[in-house]
């Protein structure tokens, strides 16, 4: 591609995407919103113009949710939410929230959606409401390759770092008990992680895929993971306000559809290498996604 063709490309994007951030910033901007909306009325195929669906995260949660060199919240379960919000069609927006109070804001109205590698659990299922699966997780134990920890057990000697309010926090609290003074909480889970590096604790527990891709990703900081049986199977949910029925069957349907269809995992395999054990597990459901809604799991 030579020069002129080029820049006449970014000339282009330019364009494209001023179009879009005033396309996006329509309910914010105060004097020229009125103009707006002629130009709307105009267009008589268009109908109103879509309601923008806030997603709130966390993106301090590769590979599920970061925040990518230029600034955009990239991840998993960002490409799971856009491809749902395709499906769906309606439009999402993700903005970066603190974990802590994370919730509160579904009732405010602040976030549309929660998606931020949520566990679902009989706990939060009191005051929000979650869309059927989209991920199979499980905690695991990051400790220095030097460490002798071979077991969860082994971890009631040491001081465990956690992110607060994470199913991590919860774990931990039921081992070493919820005061005490051997849990060292942090905002964050790299937070935690880092503090594992300097030696303030002597292990972290979080989630799974969290755990692995740090490892991976700083080798320098020397650790290993373990896993124990104890830990037991959690999955990840979109979390929106509790009675929010409308929301949660298009993102039901749209979620199914992309189980069923293969985009999903497509997904997976980007960013884990492999299918998911959650869509080998609910193929022969998949088959009819829209005729009945799936069965509440037997208690
Ligand atoms: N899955 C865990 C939980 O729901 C941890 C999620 C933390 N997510 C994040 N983006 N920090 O409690």
């Amino acid at each position: 591609m030579n020069a002129v063709s080029m820049s006449r490309r970014f000339a282009l994007l330019a364009v494209a995407s001023a179009a879009m951030l005033s396309a996006c910033s329509k309910q914010e901007a105060a004097p020229a919103a009125p103009a707006a909306a002629p130009a709307a009325a105009a267009a008589p195929a268009a109908p109103a113009p879509a309601k923008v669906y806030v997603v709130g995260t966390d993106a301090a949660y590769a590979p599920f949710e970061s925040v990518a060199p230029g600034g955009a919240i990239e991840g998993f379960d960002v490409d799971v939410v856009k491809a749902v919000a395709a499906k769906a069609g309606i439009e999402v927006k993700f903005v970066n929230t603190p974990w802590e109070g994370i919730f509160k804001t579904l009732d405010t109205g602040e976030r549309d959606m929660v998606v931020s590698a949520v566990t679902i659990t009989d706990e939060r299922k009191q005051t929000m409401d979650f869309s059927e699966p989209y991920f199979n997780a499980n905690q695991l134990i990051a400790v220095k390759d030097s460490s002798k920890v071979t077991k969860f057990d082994d971890l009631k000697k040491l001081k465990v770092g956690v992110q607060t309010g994470t199913t991590g926090d919860e774990v931990v609290q039921k081992l070493l008990g919820k005061t005490s003074t051997s849990i060292k909480r942090f905002e964050s889970t790299p937070l935690a992680l880092k503090e594992l590096e300097a030696g303030g604790v002597g292990a972290v527990v979080a989630d799974n895929g969290v755990v692995q891709h740090y490892i991976q990703n700083n080798p320098a900081a020397k650790f290993k993971s373990v896993s124990d049986a104890s830990f037991t199977p959690e999955q990840y949910g979109i979390a929106m306000k509790k009675g929010n029925t409308e929301l949660a069957k298009k993102v039901n349907e749209a979620l199914a559809a992309i189980k069923a269809d293969g985009s999903y995992d497509t997904i997976h395999v980007k960013y884990f290498g492999m299918k998911s054990t959650l869509t080998a597990a609910a193929a022969p459901a998949a088959a009819a996604p829209a005729a009945a809604p799936a069965p509440a799991p037997a208690k």
